[in-house]
């Protein structure tokens, strides 16, 4: 349980620690790849420790903090190198990781060995006949051992054909799992999506020496591949989606100034940017860097007067786990914002669409929660409330924001969830906070 208050402005620099896509696949390219990896900026949390576990079991050495912390360094198996080690079934426990879960499936599918894939009640509980329809399509032998299309996740290893797929959803994770069992497959495969998902896999998998091309603007095809090569080095970006909650606490709270010190703002994770523009924010970019793989900025940003807008379309995927802190911002705001088009709330770690509509209707706001979204009348003052977090660590960070302009107490109930992303957070925002 944690109590927090209104505070009077916020002030400072924050660097926000490195991004969950980015570590994951820096974490699976990485085991997957022949030679060793120096990881840069690795987020050391939940989730991607459940990553970085999964590969030690299949026989990978990854030392962390060899270097400093935040970083790893990854002796690669190859492609052809993962093993169950003597087991029949090669367990793997992927915790509270929906990316783990679904972008290992995808691994595990072509490898000549049987693996159980499954984590807590909600991963276990989050749908994954999305990743099991394409994999089986491509050969895969892969059930849900509950029958119910969640994991846990039987994989016998076969071998795979290429296929092309049209995702009935615009998903990284199912994109992603697809991708990697098309290095192992027989032929070619592509994904098409109905709007463009994050393109970490890709750009990482092309650093690894990956053929990939992308036909039209939402399809991107692979090419078998006999070896991953290591760039030797991977730099990860900070957050963006942890730099969603000081964008929004800076917005709201007066008199507040905040730099945000290197956030990955790849174009296809920068909706929230464009969203908070949308509504009035005062975001600047101090300084960019295009070098990399991914391209990275400061961000500085001061309170502004914020009014609703509409968020919807091929805008959605580019901010999806960015909407329960820009609920935040639109009970903030004045007048009305809608945001349609995201069902995909329903199926997180939490369905946040109740959660989001549950809180900020207890906090005072004017809030409805649709099938795909919400309707948000902001501008009136928020309240404390006691707050169920529902063990989803955006929705916990999302409150911990309200809470900054609300009057009273607000009380998480449970705020260990922001280990799955971000275990700093609360001394971060803590250390801007000035009287
Ligand atoms: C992720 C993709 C998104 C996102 C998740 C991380 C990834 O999920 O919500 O936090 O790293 O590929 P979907 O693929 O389900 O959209």
């Amino acid at each position: 349980m944690r109590t927090l208050h209104s505070v009077k402005r916020l002030s400072g620099e924050i660097t926000v620690p490195g991004d969950k896509s980015i570590s994951h696949r820096a974490v699976m390219f990485g085991s997957l790849a022949k030679g060793v990896t120096l990881v840069k900026g690795f987020l050391n949390s939940a989730d991607c420790l459940s990553t970085m576990d999964c590969f030690q079991r299949l026989g990978v050495s990854i030392a962390r903090d060899p270097k400093g912390p935040g970083t790893l360094l990854i002796h690669g198996a190859g492609m052809h190198g993962l093993t169950a080690r003597g087991d029949e079934i090669c367990r793997l426990d992927t915790g509270n990781s929906g990316t783990t879960t679904r972008i290992m499936s995808g691994i595990l599918a072509p490898q000549p060995f049987a693996s159980l894939l499954s984590g807590d009640d909600s991963v276990n509980s989050r749908p994954m006949r999305r990743v099991m329809d394409p994999l089986t399509q491509m050969g895969a032998d892969i059930t849900s051992v509950r029958g119910n299309g969640c994991a846990p996740l039987l994989i016998k290893g076969r071998p795979l054909t290429g296929i092309t797929y049209h995702s009935p959803v615009a998903s990284a994770q199912v994109k992603s799992a697809i991708l990697c069992a098309g290095l192992y497959a027989d032929g070619i495969t592509t994904v098409y999506e109905p709007a463009k998902s994050r393109d970490h896999t890709e750009r990482m998998l092309r650093a690894f020496g990956a053929d990939i091309e992308e036909p039209g603007s939402f399809g991107v095809r692979i090419h078998p591949a006999d070896e991953l090569r290591t760039p030797g080095e991977i730099t990860v970006p900070g957050d963006i989606s942890s730099a969603a909650y000081y964008i929004a606490a800076a917005s709201i709270v007066p008199g507040s100034e905040v730099l945000i010190r290197g956030v990955g703002i790849n174009p296809t994770r920068d909706g929230i940017l464009r969203a908070a523009r949308a509504m009035g924010a005062d975001i600047t970019e101090v300084s960019r860097d295009d070098t990399g793989a991914e391209p990275i900025a400061d961000l500085l940003v001061r309170t502004a007067s914020l009014h609703g807008t509409v968020i919807e379309g091929s805008i959605i995927p580019t901010m999806i786990d960015e909407l329960p802190a820009v609920c935040v911002m639109a009970a903030a705001a004045e007048g009305e914002t809608i945001i349609r088009d995201a069902h995909e709330l329903r199926v997180k770690e939490s369905d946040r669409i109740e959660a989001m509509t549950n809180g900020l209707r207890s906090m005072g706001c004017a809030i409805i929660g649709t099938d795909d979204g919400f309707v948000i009348h902001g501008g009136a003052p928020l309240h404390g409330a006691p707050i169920a977090c529902c063990k989803d660590h955006r929705i916990a960070m999302s409150f911990a924001v309200a809470s900054l302009i609300a009057d009273g107490e607000t009380v998480l109930d449970d705020e260990s969830c922001v280990r799955i992303s971000y275990p700093g957070f609360f001394d971060d925002l803590e250390s801007l906070v000035k009287e």
